[in-house]
This record gives C-alpha cells, structure tokens and sequence, in this order.
C-alpha cells in the first residue's frame, strides 16, 4: 500500500492537451492522452491527498475520489486553476498547453473560396500559466512542478526551462511522434531548482508520478 505521505494535503494537477478554437467546429490542439495527468491524481489519492485535477480535452475515467474540473482552452485552463491554486499546497502542471492561439475567432464556419488561395494563419501567444502560477505564488511555500517535453539536448533545454519558468521542479520527458504522448510508458529526469536530478527509468507512468511525490512530499517537509 501507498505512503499516507501526503494526508492533509491538496494538490492541483493539470492533464490533456489544451485546444484554441479557430471557428465552431475547428481547433488547433496536440497529441496529449492526459494519461500522466491522471495517473498523478491517482497516485496523490493513494498517498492520501484531496486532488483537484483540471482536464483539458481528456477521454479518460475520473479517479475515485478526485475533483475533477473539465476545460477545452488555454484560458479556460488557466481560470481553472488561478481559482484553485489559493487551496493547493502543490500544484502540479502536466497538461500541454498551446503556446499559441488564433488570433481572431470566426463564429461561422470558415469557408474555402473557389480556387483562391487559403488566407494565412494569424496566430497570439499565450500565457504561460506555469510561469505565472511560479512567479506568484497563491500560498506561502506552495510547490510548482512543470514538465517539459523535449526531442534533443533533453538535459541543457531542461535546466534552461526550469530557470526560465521558474518552478520547483522540472519533469524533463524525451518526445518523438510516438515516445510519451499517448504512450502507456515514458522516459525522464526530474530537475530541481536546488540543483538535484532524479532519473527516471524507462517505465509505467505511475512510477514516475509517485517519484514527482517523493519529491513533493520531501520538499514539503
Ligand atoms: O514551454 P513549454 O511548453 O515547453 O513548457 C512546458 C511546461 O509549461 C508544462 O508544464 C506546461 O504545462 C507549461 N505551460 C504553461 N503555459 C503555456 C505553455 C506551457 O503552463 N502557455
């Protein structure tokens, strides 16, 4: 049986992959399953957390026992969890998050015209929640973890990112047109902002949730 390491405490969990509408029946999204997300939540139940977990786009079953708040956006998901993080002692962001949105929405169906040329892709940045969510902290000594989904130089990009984001931690994953998205299994290494670096070997996505806890639960002290 699972630590009772985390009783009394709340973490906010972000899963799936957000979508930026570009008309009522089109999105740009990613291939997010949310599977990491969700098997946090499941993990942070065991060891006795209250979880809220904010899904974006996810098919997946609630966890028993967990708080689960629906969103399709950027902005949906970020409302979702500026509201939330007030309550969390953790929070923990593993939802991928569209860097950019349309620029304009068209509430009518986009349509081809004949023979012309399709109109170039306008496209905003979006906020980035996990650097928000770092930079001001809801709640003395709350925990931030983000993760990072990188295809080269995993180590150096995942130091950069940390420092730049400005988390606690960093869940560095290694990323290919089918490694980790979707996948039952992934890769990682987790980066603290103390300096420290937790490998993770090759394996189910549960394994690596209870190391993000270890870590959490450590940290909180
Ligand atoms: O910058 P990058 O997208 O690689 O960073 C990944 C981390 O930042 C993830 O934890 C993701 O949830 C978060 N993120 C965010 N807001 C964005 C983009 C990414 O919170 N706009």
């Amino acid at each position: 049986d699972a630590p009772q390491d985390l009783a009394g405490r709340h973490v906010l969990i972000s899963a799936g992959g957000t979508r930026e509408a570009l008309d009522p029946v089109r999105f740009l999204g990613n291939r997010s399953s949310g599977k990491q997300g969700y098997a946090l939540a499941r993990t942070a139940a065991a060891r006795g957390a209250r979880v809220t977990l904010v899904a974006a786009n996810t098919a997946l079953a609630a966890p028993a026992g967990v708080d689960v708040v629906p969103v399709s956006s950027t902005a949906e998901l970020r409302e979702a969890l500026l509201a939330a993080a007030p309550e969390a002692d953790a929070v923990v962001m593993a939802a991928a998050v569209a860097d950019f949105r349309p620029a304009a929405y068209a509430t009518g169906k986009i349509k081809k015209k004949d023979d012309a040329e399709p109109e170039p892709l306008a496209l905003v940045r979006n906020p980035d929640i996990l650097a928000e969510l770092s930079a001001h902290r809801a709640r003395a000594g709350q925990l931030v973890v983000g993760f990072a989904a990188e295809t080269d130089d995993v180590l150096a990009h995942g130091r950069a990112k940390l420092a730049r984001k400005g988390c606690d931690l960093l869940v560095v994953n290694e990323v290919g047109e089918t490694k980790t998205f979707g996948a039952e299994s992934s890769e990682a290494v987790v980066l603290g902002a103390d300096g420290s670096e937790t490998p993770v070997p090759y394996g189910p996505k549960e394994g690596l949730a209870h190391t993000v806890w270890d870590l959490v639960a450590a940290r909180l002290g």
